[in-house]
């Protein structure tokens, strides 16, 4: 069952996205040659917790920590470790989830320590930018396949892997709701987008082949061919004006507040 939210359920999704992209920023700030994917867990539990929310993975399918933090090659659901310390050049990926009473939010960015590899830069902006386009195909009336559409082109068009195995979702009162959004077509496919949907929107692009592979830890997913690969997120929803990202207030108590989805919602700090 795919369920449509109401004004006041949005504002606290909203809320619980304000929380989550706050402290993803304070995450990205302390990313830096030397610190531990550890410590930046700890950062991620207190700005949640000192803005009121409550975070969303801890426990989640048994998940440990309450962040995930990918590195290099490895795709999604890395789990931070005082053994991972961050080196210059790596590729980031940091992925976070916050509840407002009962209301989920989920969003991920992927930066990268300089030196960077122009390739790696490229992969960033190109997967953020199938972000984008993923999130202006949130159109009521249009379909669920018309995201994946959008966001498969953007990958086409640079040659790169797309990740099948993990996928897009809707999102609300549980971290994972129906649909499913994949990352690829086709268009005119799939469920139809309907007002107040919300959807999580994310795109995994490989800089080689789209296989992964799961660790025996159980979670860590990463590239078979070991080549990088990047991941952002958005919770967006679907209003009569054209699509929302939450946590930017653009979606407040008095209306949806839209504009062309292309706008940059926070400083994009390919490199750090
Ligand atoms: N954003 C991730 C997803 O939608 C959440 C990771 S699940 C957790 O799959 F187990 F890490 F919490
Ligand atoms: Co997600």
């Amino acid at each position: 069952m795919i369920t449509c939210k109401g004004k006041s359920e949005l504002l606290k999704m909203e809320r619980a996205a304000r929380i989550v992209q706050e402290t993803l920023s304070e995450c990205i700030a302390a990313c830096r040659v030397g610190v531990t994917t550890e410590e930046i867990d700890r950062v991620a539990a207190s700005g949640i917790a000192s803005r009121g929310g409550k975070a969303a993975f801890p426990g989640y399918r048994g998940y440990p920590k309450t962040i995930c933090i990918s590195l290099n090659d490895e795709v999604v659901h890395g789990i931070p470790s005082s053994k991972r310390v961050l080196k210059a050049g790596d590729l980031v990926g940091l992925d976070l989830g916050a509840v407002v009473e009962g209301y989920f939010a989920d969003a991920a960015r992927t930066v990268a320590l300089e030196p960077v590899a122009e390739p790696v830069r490229e992969l960033v902006e190109t997967t953020h930018a199938a972000l984008l386009a993923g999130i202006g195909a949130v159109v009521v009336g249009g379909r669920i396949g018309d995201v994946g559409a959008a966001v498969e082109a953007v990958a086409k068009a640079r040659k790169y892997g797309v990740v099948r195995e993990f996928v897009g979702h809707g999102i609300g009162t549980a971290l994972h709701e129906e649909p499913q959004v994949p990352n690829y077509g086709p268009p005119g496919k799939r469920e139809i987008i309907r007002e107040g949907m919300t959807l999580a929107i994310e795109p995994m692009f490989n800089l080689g082949a789209a296989g992964v592979t799961t660790d025996a830890d159980g979670w860590t997913v990463r590239t078979k061919d070991g080549r990088a690969s990047a991941h952002f997120e958005h919770t967006v929803v679907a209003t009569a004006q054209g699509p929302v990202v939450l946590g930017f207030g653009r979606f407040s108590a008095g209306s949806a507040q839209t504009g062309a989805p292309g706008f940059h919602e926070y400083p994009l700090p390919v490199a750090v």
